[in-house]
Formats: structure tokens, sequence, C-alpha cells
């Protein structure tokens, strides 16, 4: 309906966002249509998340509609028409179950409900309602690993050692009187061991102490757990984000983890001033984890085009294929973080990720991530300080037009800046104030959605939860919806091109001039149909570049331009692209 890249669309745009004026026949009549598919229409449909746009959404922070300073699930409906014109097919919501907020929602004490804080099953039930009118998909976050201590299965597990639910958690003997069962540490710092007076013993938590590691050996947690699943999928939801699911299990003989060595035999420290384990194998990507995976996608598989996404942060492209199981049977979107958490802007290293995930997970659809609610923002891992507007146009380029489902998260599209906390009493997240100053915590990539130059960047009327950053007066959704050169319409213009051009859609990649130390190119290929090329200056100096095809079978270097930086030219051939400082090419071999 809408075509973005040209001028006269943006008055439509805007208007359309500012006044939520949006509807969407068109939509109707194609979910019409669908009702009434084939089988292999249906198949294709139930296969969604391919190619799929998912956008992240940390709901206290993306829109206030109550005046309590907390965004809500309210918030979050009223702004679905912007979602829509962004083009995002999935929402991911980061946890909205009640929760006593230590770890933001990571800390759940009910599964079948939604916080006060945002809202309410019915309020939950409309938004599903509203996303689905605009065919977006609600995906939810389940954190399985662990509870709240607050849980009532937790509060009763400790209740004694004999309670039926002790066995839910795991619990241990200290080795000795206030010597914990082993060296194993939380992630957030210090011993992973709580000593529990009133039993005599330790539970485990990965995460916080507020955070009790469930025992997944026990069926009947793994019951609760995919019943919990399916009370959700009722509701509409179109699948999960495991939270931390390769931590499910321990080492069954509690060994110590082993300390690592710097390269004098030293211990290494970490910010929270513990010695750094190896925790894989022991703590850590346990094989039983496949098993439950396994279990989950039978789960989702009651539900039509339900999918599971994992937190998996994996540091090599074997343990990626693995999780999605031998036989296709696990995850369908283990998280890919080895591209997007290269963190440098170096061409071999993506070039060498991209073509992993491309070629080494048997064809599966891999899911690229460079940005969540745990990780300091793209200016600030990829940044320069100087261009940092061309270097976000350069890494959505690669997200958005390499062979992926493409997960981003809110702001992103605006090109939000990470901004920490100055001072430990202002920190929110607990783990900023263990690791203060080295670790400061994740209060920085979680300042409220800047919608608007307006008090509280559009976000709240009342006081918000962290501090909107000083950059809200440029870097707001309002502002750079009316220009036409802003982070957030080359977002849209990616999307809108990845929706109408199958081959940027779905096409194979093809690394180019594989040995560029300062270009990253690549093709996009279908058989029969056009290829497309993309050249990315991964430098600060201009570079005057030349697609070597030789990869290809093509034997053209005319191209017309799709998208190129703001300012450049188009190339007279492929022979010479012109790129800028960070620049961005992208061309239809004709
Ligand atoms: C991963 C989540 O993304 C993070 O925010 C949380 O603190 C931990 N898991 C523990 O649930």
């Amino acid at each position: 309906m809408f075509t973005f890249g040209k001028r006269s669309a943006k008055f439509l745009i805007a208007l359309s966002i500012v006044a939520g004026l949006i509807s969407y026949p068109a939509h109707a009549q194609a979910q019409k249509a669908a009702a009434k598919a084939s089988p292999a229409t249906q198949a294709s449909a139930n296969d969604w998340w391919k190619g799929a746009v998912v956008y992240e959404i940390y709901p206290r922070s993306f829109q206030d509609s109550n005046g309590d300073g907390i965004g809500d699930l309210n918030g979050i409906t009223s702004r679905l028409d912007y979602l829509k014109v962004l083009g995002v097919d999935a929402i991911w919501l980061s946890p909205i179950y009640p929760s006593p907020q230590v770890d933001f929602g990571y800390d759940i004490s009910d599964y079948e409900n939604i916080d006060p804080a945002y809202g309410t099953l019915a309020d939950f039930d409309r938004l599903v309602a509203e996303a689905k009118k605009r065919d977006i998909k609600i995906v939810m976050d389940m954190v399985m690993n662990h509870t709240s201590d607050k849980h009532k299965w937790f509060i009763e597990s400790a209740s004694s050692k004999t309670n039926p639910k002790r066995d839910w958690y795991v619990w241990k003997d200290g080795k000795a009187p206030g010597v914990p069962p082993n060296n194993w540490q939380s992630d957030f710092g210090h011993s992973a061991w709580q000593f529990d007076p009133k039993t005599n013993q330790y539970y485990y938590h990965k995460f916080y102490i507020q955070q009790p590691d469930l025992n997944w050996d026990n069926p009947q947690v793994r019951k609760a757990m995919y019943d919990t699943c399916r009370f959700w999928m009722k509701r509409g939801v179109y699948g999960f984000r495991l939270d931390a699911i390769p931590t499910l299990f321990e080492d069954p003989q509690d060994r110590d983890e082993q300390v690592v060595k710097d390269a004098n035999g030293n211990p290494k420290i970490n910010a929270y001033g513990d010695q750094e384990l190896i925790t894989e194998g022991m703590t850590d990507n346990l094989p039983k984890v496949h098993d439950v995976e396994k279990e989950l996608r039978q789960v989702i598989n009651e539900f039509p085009g339900r999918i599971l996404i994992g937190e998996t942060y994996f540091s090599n492209v074997a343990d990626l294929r693995r999780s999605y199981g031998i036989k296709n049977d696990e995850l369908h979107l283990p998280m890919d973080f080895q591209v997007g958490m290269i963190n440098k802007l170096d061409p071999a290293a993506f070039r060498l990720r991209i073509n992993e995930a491309e070629t080494q997970i048997n064809g599966n659809e891999p899911l690229f991530v460079f940005d969540n609610h745990d990780n300091p923002r793209l200016d600030a891992r990829y940044g320069d300080g100087v261009h940092d507007l061309e270097i976000e146009r350069m890494i959505s380029t690669v997200l958005f037009t390499s062979r992926d489902t493409a997960l981003f998260y809110y702001g992103d599209e605006i090109g939000m800046k990470t901004t920490p906390p100055t001072r430990i009493e202002d920190v929110k997240d607990p783990v900023g104030r263990t690791g203060w100053p080295k670790e400061k915590g994740r209060d920085g990539e979680r300042t409220p959605m800047q919608w608007t130059p307006g008090p509280n960047a559009g976000f709240t009327t009342g006081t918000p939860w962290l501090p909107i950053p000083p950059t809200y007066k440029t870097v707001n959704v309002e502002t750079e919806v009316s220009d036409y050169d802003s982070l957030l319409n080359w977002y849209k213009q990616l999307i809108e091109l990845r929706r109408n051009n199958p081959v940027v859609a779905t096409g194979k990649n093809v690394m180019l001039n594989t040995s560029d130390t300062k270009v990253l190119a690549w093709a996009r290929q279908i058989d029969g149909q056009p290829t497309v090329v993309i050249a990315c200056n991964f430098t600060a100096e201009p570079q005057k570049f030349a697609f070597d095809l030789s990869g290809t079978n093509l034997t053209t270097k005319q191209a017309k331009t799709l998208m190129k930086t703001p300012g450049s030219a188009d190339p007279a051939s492929l022979d010479e692209v012109n790129l800028p400082p960070f620049g961005v090419y992208i061309g239809q071999v004709q």
C-alpha cells in the first residue's frame, strides 16, 4: 500500500503514524484468501518466519500509556501502526509476566498472567488481536531455566526438604559447613550457590540469587513449562524466544569448573572480581538440552506456524548447526550472534561468519542479531563517534540484505545511542552495582524509546523509569519520518526491498572479492532472476570499488541502483563504484 523511497509517500506515512490512521483492508482480504488456501499455500504460510523481520520490544521502555513512567501493553498496541509501516512481521516481547522485577521480568513469579505494571490479560488479548489485524505476530519470551524466588513453586520447594516441589529446583549439600557444593559462579557475579539456613542446603542460581534454577531432570517441571507454552499459544502467540536455553542443565557430578589463565599463567579476573571459569559442558551447553529442545518442538508442532527462537550465544558454527536438530527437529531459529557481535568493522570476520551461516547450517534459516537489551547498542560496539549514522546504515544493510531472518532491537531504526548511568546511585540493573565501575549494567541500552522531540520524547507523561537520553531532540521518530535521508527511512527502504524483491528475501548469499580488506561485498542469487549485489565500505576513507563477479557466472557489469548511501553517485558500471566512508551500494545486475 505504501511505497517507501518516494518522497511523495512521506507525508502519508508521517500522517498515518502520527494520527494512527492506517487501516489494512488489503491485509484483511489476504487473510480471507489464506483461510481458503490450498495445503501448499498453508505450508508456506506456516513458514512466515523465513526471511521475516522481527522487532524486539523491551516493554518497560517502549510506550507508556498511563503516565506511571513504565511502558505497557496498551502503549505497544498504540504503536502497532508505526511497526506496520516500518515493515515488521513479528514482535518479540521481553517478559511481561508477573515479576518482582529484580531482573526486570526475567524473574517470573507467575507464568500465566501479566504483570499489573504492563496491564492485564485482556490488554494482552487486545494487543494480539490488533497485531493480527495488521498481520504482525507476537512472540513471547519464555524463561525456562529459572523462576523468581517469589514463584509459588520455589516458595514450596524451599519450605522443607520433603516438600513435593523440593526436587523442582537444584538443591545440594555444601562441601563442608559454610562451603558451597563447588566453584560454580553466577553470570551476574560471585557464587552460583545460595545457602538456605532453614533447610541447611544450597540452591543453584545461574543468574541473580532471586532466580533459582529449575531442575530440568524432573519430568513434572518439563510438563509444567510445556503446558505454559500451550496456554500462550492458545491465546494466539506465535512462538517463543527461549531465554538462556543452553543453561538448562548442569554437570551431574557437580565437578568444579576450570579457571581461565592469562598469558602468564595467572587466573583471569572478571569485572566482578571473580576468577573466570570455563562453563562449557559444565553449566552451559550440556547435551541434554537437545532432548528438551526436541520435546518443545513437539509441543510447538501442536499449533501450526509457531516457532522456537533460541537465545544461543555460541562461539562456533557447529553448536549453532546442532541446535536446529540433527533432523531439523529442535529450534527453528537459534540466534546467530557470531556475526552481530563481532564488534569490530573487520570485513574478513564478517565474510567468514556470514558464509558459515550460509554454508554450514544444513541450509537452515540463519537468524542474525546485532543488538538486544543485554548489550551496548550499535553505536558503542561499532561506532567511531564521527560516522555513527553511516555505520548504522551499513550494519542494517548487512542485516536486511543477507539471507536471514532479521532481528533488530527497538530504537535501532532511529539510531538510539547507548546511554549508561554516570553514577552508581542511578543504576537500576543490579549487575551494574555489583560490577561498578567496570560493568555498569544494561540500563544504557534500555532507555525509553524516543518518539518525539517533545517532553520525555513522547514516551510518558510521567517520570520515565530510566532517564531520556539527551539525543532525543534529534534522534526520534517524528523528526526522522520527515527527513528523507534519515536512518528510519533507510530501514523502511531496506525492509521494503527485502519484501518486494524475492532475491533479496531468499536468494543464496555468494561472497565476492573475498580477499578485500576494506569492502565487504556479496551477491544474492536465485536461478533465472536478476542478481542483486551489495558492497559496504568498512573504512572511514572513500573507496573506488570494482565488483569481482567471477564466483557468480555473471558476464555483465551493468547494474541498476536499488539503494545507495544518500548523496553518492550511481556508478557507470560495477567496475567503478564510488563508496563514501562507510558507504553502501545495492544494485541489480542487468
Ligand atoms: C538472558 C536475558 O536476555 C537477560 O536479560 C537475563 O538477565 C538473563 N537471560 C537471565 O534471565
